[in-house]
């Protein structure tokens, strides 16, 4: 992810969440040298994106979607399965992220990519009001 790819990064992102990032943020993670940021393209569209981070041995999935149109098409898969091999490759050991609860195609995606279930955090997420499921995954 480039900043030139701000403006369609955003644009996906308002379509995905209640609570989007903003331009600001996407900046300042590809600023951040803690984080990876990538994006998936088809021809000259961007179609997904993908932002972790890893400090230690610790990663974290902070955002990743997938423009609507296409969606189901294995896009978000590849993005999860590509950021995991990057974080191994910085030496991360274990991967953690948050998702809604009521995210069901979230969470079938992270288990379909080997994560598990750990626990909830109970109201974490507002508009709406709304437990977060927190999941890991330990990598060999
Ligand atoms: C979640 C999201 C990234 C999935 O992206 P995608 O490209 O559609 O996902 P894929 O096609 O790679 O699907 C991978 C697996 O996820 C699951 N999945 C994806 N969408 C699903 C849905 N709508 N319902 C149920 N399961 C779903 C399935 O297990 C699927 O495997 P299958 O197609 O073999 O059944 C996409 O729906 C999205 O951008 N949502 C809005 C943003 C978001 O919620 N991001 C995650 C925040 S943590």
């Amino acid at each position: 992810m480039t900043v030139s790819d701000i403006p369609e990064v955003t644009a996906i992102e308002n379509e995905s969440f209640s609570t989007p990032w903003t331009e600001a943020s996407f900046f300042s993670e590809i600023n951040n040298p803690a984080s990876i940021c990538r994006v998936a393209m088809a021809g000259d569209s961007l179609i997904g994106y993908v932002c972790a981070s890893c400090i230690l041995d610790e990663g974290h999935i902070l955002n990743l979607a997938v423009r609507p149109d296409y969606r189901r098409k294995g896009i978000g898969r590849m993005l999860a399965l590509s950021i995991l091999k990057e974080l191994r490759s910085c030496g991360c050991k274990k991967i953690f992220l948050e998702v809604r609860a009521s995210n069901t195609a979230a969470i079938r995606l992270y288990e379909s990519t080997g994560f598990r279930m750990l626990g909830l955090m109970r109201g974490y997420y507002f508009l709406p009001k709304e437990d977060a499921v927190i999941m890991g995954l330990q990598l060999h």
